[in-house]
């Protein structure tokens, strides 16, 4: 992802709106990275159905809750909530496994296994409960996941699934949240500022090296 060195003279506005262009490129650098349908093998696209459900099933709510608990300012905290409030009502977590159970794709040990540095990187830095940087992740999270949503719908089907309540909600074009948590930056910000020396996409960097090891069709992990 491109990197911004934001000056001290810029305005909040200004420092609002390279946030966002950084998360939406980000998003597109995944998005052009994922491999192409018509090459994978049918053993390739379980992988990455699995690694994905592996990293989503249990850690979405988790990590959505580190950001309820992480901010100050109170214009992100209605969005939080929101989200939470569907998750754990219409339980995205048993959707989601059942989407991957039904394109024969439910994670093993070696899947779970094939992200687990990524993952336990993404952990320690969302117990660092940091809000500037939690929001500016979780914009860029949202963001992936909705347009994400069509090719993993794609692997599924190609698997001969069709089983697609999880793909079919999240694929739904929501803006508002992605730019509400976006939106909410300025007054975080305000309220509890990064230190000067922090990297505000630290975590947007973090979740990118998890998605690439979740789209890696060999699924090898690196070696530390
Ligand atoms: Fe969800």
């Amino acid at each position: 992802m491109n990197t911004f060195a934001f000056a001290p003279e810029l305005t909040t506005e200004s420092v609002l709106a390279a946030t966002k262009i950084s998360v939406d490129q980000t998003i597109d650098e995944v998005m052009n990275s994922l491999p192409r349908m018509d090459q994978l093998s049918s053993e390739q696209r379980r992988g990455i159905i699995a690694r994905y459900t592996a990293v989503l099933e249990g850690n979405f709510i988790y990590w959505m809750t580190a950001a309820y608990l992480a901010v100050k300012s109170e214009a992100a905290r209605p969005i939080i909530i929101d989200n939470l409030t569907e998750e754990v009502r219409d339980s995205h977590p048993a959707m989601l496994r059942r989407f991957a159970v039904a394109a024969h794709a439910f994670p093993t040990d070696s899947d779970a296994l094939a992200v687990d540095h990524e993952l336990t990187q993404m952990r320690l830095f969302f117990g660092r409960l940091s809000g500037v940087q939690i929001l500016v992740t979780m914009a860029f999270f949202e963001g992936f996941i909705q347009r994400y949503m069509s090719y993993l719908a794609d692997l599924a089907v190609a698997q001969g699934s069709s089983e697609l309540e999880y793909t079919d909600v999240h694929g739904v074009c929501d803006i508002a949240h992605t730019e509400g948590l976006i939106q909410a930056l300025s007054m975080e910000m305000a309220l509890n500022p990064l230190a000067p020396d922090a990297d505000i996409f630290e975590g947007v960097r973090l979740l990118e090296s998890l998605l690439n090891r979740v789209v890696n069709v060999s699924g090898t992990p690196v070696a530390a």
